[in-house]
């Protein structure tokens, strides 16, 4: 989502609705505004494209000097009227506009429904506003209330916040969601990003986790959220352009979503937090299993398969949805579990997947990133992925997200069927919230890869290898090149090489292994071997010495159990394929003849 502030002398409706178009790549199935300088806050907002919104509930029209507005990328509650923020509390003192999650927003609901709170919403969201106003009956002003609540919320959380009793301020929190403050001559600005405001200036304060600000239109305070003491912030001044601005100074939107990969897959545990063991236990009694899916997401489902058969003892009948489709209807009744795979939600031959399992009776739940889209309506179930849009054709931080909440779906299905060792299972579970700054580990390799992208750009045929729960990484990897870069590229199980590819490996072939510590690095080690046999080049990822010695180019990997393993490894092979891409002259945001969602069969 994108969020924005505004207090100052010009007419605030319009600096919002200006910023938020600037912010609609961050997200727009829904927009509101809200501006609070009259007798009470006045409140905007609907589901839809802003523009339309725009010319059906003029926002514009509204008068006063401060505000905030969003513009939403739906993570919990669809795309509806009711769901968009702006916020409120019971009596409508208290708007508020939120980007992120909250990890523990049913708990807090309940507690709260406990004392009495009405809520319209099914969001995350206004559980802030009526913590809130609990806490203000108990503090002696808005900012004590505030601190409080926020010291009760755990997940991610970048907010914009205006009281009714307090027109002259707006109050605004930064935790593991982006906002930053922009300062302006008599006037102050907040966003999630630099170009909602670049418009009007070029002065920002960059807020840090854990941090709050209090705005007026001349002033700016910034304080600790738990000692609730002053901060001393530098303004500092930036030249991008707007086209930067939007890209967060990458110059490609698929090199930002490769780098917003940690923050993804954290979104991902805190938003299925508190329901992925409910989910589990829904699906535990299936016993046939039809995963599919499409393109990267057919590859996550491949990863599916793997932690299936070694923690839930399932074996599951993983297929492209295209294939499934036409294949299956004979197989399927209402003793099957169909899990769908998608990004989009949108994909024409997953959508005809979905309808013919339903149509059989079989129970489906989807794994999905876009709420509100057609797979969500069609299932039973669904856990969302909670990345964000992402706007490269390519995918990078909604597959990584895929394979983040497949693991936690797994293991939460393996501790509820008891089929894995429990203190295992706990070990993964611990990883698991790791995995975010182990991505951060492996972006360190950016300069390393660029250099071995100039050194490797004429080649014309690239293979991936790997064996076990790291062949649908090799998959990936080399799917990845072909899209953005156009190289030839083959992924494939490291024991298939010698069956046929290993005829076309000669002098300076890159092959990249994909070997992680685990039951088959030795196999991966003589396989590597028959490729230096041939002179082949090999570009290794992994954590163990004995790997190093056989490949030319060796990407030592952070320590991770092997099951969790593919959602850091992937993360360099996607940084390869956009230099290489760069490097050749090509658009890795919009590769020729390929589409973000193929809507046709
Ligand atoms: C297209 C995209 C791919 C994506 C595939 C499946 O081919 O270019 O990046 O993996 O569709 O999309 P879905 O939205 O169903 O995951």
């Amino acid at each position: 989502c994108g969020i924005i502030a505004y207090i100052g002398e010009r007419k605030a409706s319009e600096v919002l609705i200006n910023g938020l178009k600037r912010l609609e790549y961050r997200g727009y199935d829904s927009a509101g505004i809200a501006i609070n300088d009259k007798e009470e806050i006045e409140v905007k907002k609907g589901a839809g494209r802003l523009d339309e919104l725009n010319e059906k509930l003029k926002f514009s029209e509204i008068g006063g000097r401060t505000g905030i507005a969003q513009t939403r990328w739906a993570t919990h509650g669809e795309p509806n009227d009711v769901n968009a923020h702006p916020h409120m509390d019971c009596i409508g003192e208290i708007a508020l506009v939120h980007n992120g999650i909250i990890e523990n927003y049913l708990e807090l609901k309940e507690e709260l429904l406990k004392k009495g709170h009405v809520f319209k919403s099914e969001t995350d969201t206004e559980v802030i506003a009526h913590l809130i106003e609990e806490e203000l009956k108990s503090s002696q002003d808005f900012e004590e209330a505030l601190r409080k609540a926020l010291l009760k919320l755990k997940g991610s959380f970048a907010l914009a916040i205006v009281y009714k009793n307090d027109t002259d301020h707006i109050y605004l929190v930064r935790n593991e969601s982006p906002l930053v403050l922009g300062v302006g001559n008599g006037e102050m600005f907040a966003a999630s990003d630099v170009p909602a405001f670049l418009a009007y200036t070029n002065k920002v304060i960059f807020l840090d986790d854990g941090e709050y600000a209090i705005i007026s239109k001349d002033s700016f305070l910034v304080k600790d959220i738990k000692t609730g003491k002053l901060k001393r912030k530098e303004i500092q001044e930036i030249t991008w352009t707007l086209e930067m601005a939007e890209k967060q100074g990458f110059p490609h939107f698929m090199l930002k979503e490769i780098y917003e990969q940690p923050n993804a897959v954290r979104e991902a545990i805190y938003g299925n937090a508190e329901t992925i063991a409910r989910i589990a236990e829904e699906i535990a009694n299936y016993e046939k299993i039809f995963i599919v899916a499409m393109g990267t997401s057919y590859h996550a489902a491949l990863y599916a398969k793997y932690l299936f058969q070694r923690l839930a003892k399932r074996v599951p009948i993983v297929e492209e949805a295209s294939e499934f489709r036409y294949e299956a209807e004979e197989l399927i009744d209402d003793k099957t579990l169909v899990i769908a795979i998608t990004q989009s939600g949108e994909t024409a031959d997953t959508l005809a997947a979905i309808k013919l399992a339903k149509k059989k009776g079989a129970k489906v739940l989807s794994i999905v990133n876009v709420v509100g889209s057609m797979a969500t309506r069609l299932s039973d179930l669904v856990v969302y992925t909670f990345a964000g849009p992402e706007i490269g054709v390519a995918a990078t931080k909604t597959y990584t997200t895929q394979l983040t909440v497949l693991a936690m779906l797994i293991t939460a299905l393996a501790r509820h069927l008891r089929t894995a060792d429990e203190r295992y299972l706990t070990q993964l579970e611990e990883q698991l919230t790791q995995l975010p700054s182990f991505i951060e580990e492996v972006l360190e390799y950016d300069g390393e890869l660029k250099k071995l992208a100039e050194e490797l750009k004429d080649r014309k045929d690239f293979f991936y290898i790997g064996r076990g729960v790291s062949v649908p990484t090799a998959l990936e990897g080399a799917l990845k090149l072909k899209e953005i870069s156009y190289i030839h590229a083959e992924g494939l199980s490291a024991g298939e090489l010698k069956h046929g590819p290993l005829a076309l490996i000669e002098e300076g072939v890159p092959v990249v292994a994909v070997a992680p510590n685990g039951k088959l690095l030795e196999k991966m080690i003589s396989n590597i071997k028959e490729v230096n046999a041939r002179k082949g080049f090999i570009i290794s990822l992994g954590d163990s010495d004995e790997l190093s010695k056989v490949s030319d180019v060796f990407l030592k990997m952070p320590k991770i159990d092997e099951l969790l393993s593919p959602v850091v490894y992937v993360v360099p092979l996607q940084i390869l394929a956009y230099h290489l891409a760069v490097l050749r002259g090509n658009d890795p945001d919009k590769p020729r003849n390929l589409a973000k969602s193929v809507t046709v069969e």
